[in-house]
């Protein structure tokens, strides 16, 4: 989802900015622009729809060029069309005042039109510009203060990063709903739409919260609160590294980052486990909560919505304790009985997730107590929360998430056994759970070891148009991701059900050009499993089976067979998970797609 830059200091390059803003190219994104200061302070600014490298194209005689200020943008398109005029940044009528934004101004047209009968003229159709003309509108000399007058009459979402030509050593910046982080070093300051743009320049970062205001100048910055105060906040380390967010040799990051799945394991369960008991250092005064709590509700989205269906199937299987799961979006909406004796499991990759973030927001206005389950430290979504568990797989810049989700499972799974044992004392079976959760990093890197044979299934299924994925218990929301991974990297129809419903419709689809994915392990349902996968080979429907390995049985009915390690019933989530993530990869790099930028989709998409 759109993302913004800005940078301002000493002998800043064009070119450096547009680099920066590359970092935010995984977002997802339509359309790109900048605008900068000249020597002699005049405003300039290029935008162009497309990639970002169609705009470095347009501007290979600039790149070069020194600033001392610079904004820039890429868009998901909202309001209007992708188009040039419609790219950020936007530009006041007096050709002085640049904006970027992120989020939607939903109060736009009774602004627009105010505006309009002051006098000023509009050139795009973006709830954006409505803050250019806003900001013109209330300028007095300070920039600050315009931009303090203007933020207090938007409605709706918003990151902005504003310049002027007049005080053209500046950028100030504003946040209410989407994420904003700002950083510094000796020569420029920036902000930001996440962290990846700052790596290259500091790793101590100010994640500004709603309501605050920021001016940025070389080297320094002062942050405000609307009515003008300082606020003081303490910065945030990250411990990433600005190669984790590179792609390292690999063709595409959706790649390298299922191959970092069993390091990014290792870094989930590290210290973690302690003989043979699972420990939550960040829970320990959450405790007694989870003792009082008498239900639990998940909350999230997407690929994180699939772990928590995992986790749900776990504990409702280790224990008496409800879990109820919902997809944020719909969450919000419901009458929800949300009370201080329920416990939200809110689970988000990013932490911006505007769906999760408002239905954590609802559930805490309603006395829920709130654990955020999270890769992003810092993020929205762990600053809401009461308690924040991280899955700590450092960054993913695939569209798709891949080693964020095999981490949030391996969490989810010891989170599960955290709770329960809490509750109700630890039970030996546990032990064997914990047993195999510890040797996950070396099985799942066995496996990858053998993701060749994926690509060669790959290239018999890559020219169907549908897919069905099908699976009974745990192995309903593995079908499900499957599914997900293959319909957004490849855009191929892909659907997931439960095995068992097959014949209560889906069947009907079912022909030699349907092919069926089965997830089918030799767990307690296999035998249940079977039967469906046998009515779907009865209809001529090629079948893929997900299967343990050595069992010769389903060689018997498949067309084409993977086999993964046998591993506890329960676990089978994980050390499948990067076999459906490597048949989707493969199944969209044959077809000449790009999986780490799929069309019309945001990494983290922080509107509703
Ligand atoms: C977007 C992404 C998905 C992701 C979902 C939830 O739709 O394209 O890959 O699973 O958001 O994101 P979150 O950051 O909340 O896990």
């Amino acid at each position: 989802m759109c993302g913004i830059v800005g940078m301002v200091g000493a002998d800043v390059k064009i070119g450096e900015v547009l680099d920066a803003l590359k970092k935010l190219e995984y977002r997802g994104y339509d359309s790109a622009g900048i605008a900068y200061l000249s020597a002699h302070n005049t405003l300039n600014y290029h935008k162009k729809k497309g990639r970002i490298d169609e705009l470095l194209d347009l501007m290979q005689e600039t790149l070069k060029e020194k600033t001392q200020v610079a904004i820039a943008h890429t868009r998901w398109a909202t309001h209007g069309e992708p188009n040039d005029v419609n790219a950020h940044p936007h530009i006041d009528c007096t050709n002085k005042i640049a904006v970027v934004h992120n989020g939607i101004i939903e109060n736009y047209s009774d602004l627009r039109e105010r505006l309009i009968a002051r006098g000023h003229v509009f050139v795009s159709e973006t709830d954006t510009e409505v803050i250019a003309h806003l900001i013109e509108d209330n300028y007095r000399g300070d920039l600050l203060e315009a931009v303090r007058r203007s933020i207090v009459q938007l409605d709706g979402a918003y990151a902005v990063g504003v310049i002027h030509a007049d005080e053209p050593r500046r950028i100030v910046v504003a946040r209410k709903g989407s994420p904003l982080v700002i950083g510094k070093n000796e020569r420029v300051s920036m902000l930001a739409s996440d962290v990846t743009p700052l790596l290259s320049y500091t790793r101590n970062v100010i994640f500004l919260e709603d309501g605050e205001l920021a001016v940025l100048e070389k080297g320094r910055y002062r942050i405000f609160d609307l009515q003008g105060n300082d606020v003081v906040k303490t910065t945030v380390h990250i411990d990433w590294k600005e190669a984790d967010a590179e792609k390292g040799g690999y063709k595409h990051y959706m790649l390298k980052e299922i191959m970092e799945e069993p390091e990014a394991l290792r870094k989930a369960l590290a210290d973690r486990i302690k003989e043979d008991r699972v420990y939550f250092e960040e829970l320990e005064k959450f405790k007694k909560t989870l003792r009082e709590v008498n239900r639990i509700m998940v909350v999230a989205c997407g690929t994180s919505y699939h772990a928590g269906l995992v986790f749900k199937y776990f504990v409702e299987w280790l224990s008496d304790l409800d879990v109820e799961v919902d997809v944020a979006s719909e969450f919000r909406y419901r009458n929800l009985h949300v009370n201080e004796r329920t416990l939200i499991l809110a689970i988000s990759q990013s932490g911006e997730t505007a769906d999760t973030l408002q239905g954590v927001r609802l559930a805490k206005r309603k006395e829920g107590k709130v654990i955020a389950v999270c890769n992003v430290v810092g993020s929205t979504l762990t600053r809401e929360s009461d308690a924040a568990v991280y899955i700590r797989s450092g960054p993913e810049i695939g569209v798709a998430a891949t080693k964020t989700y095999t981490s949030q499972l391996a969490v989810l799974y010891l989170l599960g056994l955290y709770i329960i044992s809490e509750r109700y004392g630890w039970n030996k079976e546990f032990g064997e759970l914990i047993y195999q959760m510890r040797n996950m990093p070396e099985v799942i890197e066995g496996t990858l070891a053998h993701s060749n044979q994926l690509r060669e299934v790959a290239t018999r299924y890559k020219d169907y148009l549908h897919f069905m994925y099908i699976g009974r218990g745990m192995s309903v929301p593995t079908a499900m991701e499957g599914a997900l991974k293959l319909k957004e990297i490849s855009y191929i129809n892909a659907t997931a059900y439960q095995a068992g419903e097959l014949k209560h419709g889906p069947i009907a689809l079912l022909d030699e050009q349907f092919p069926v994915f089965a997830i089918i392990p030799r767990d307690r349902l296999f035998y249940k499993t079977k039967s469906n996968v046998i009515e779907a080979v009865a209809r001529n429907a090629p079948v893929i089976s997900l299967a343990t390995e050595r069992d010769e049985e389903v060689g018997e009915f498949s067309k084409d067979v993977i086999y993964v390690p046998k591993v506890n019933d329960l676990l089978y989530p994980l050390v499948m998970a990067p076999y459906i993530q490597l048949f989707a990869y493969h199944v969209s790099d044959l077809k000449g797609l790009d999986p780490d930028k799929p069309r019309n989709l945001a990494k983290s998409v922080t509107v509703e």
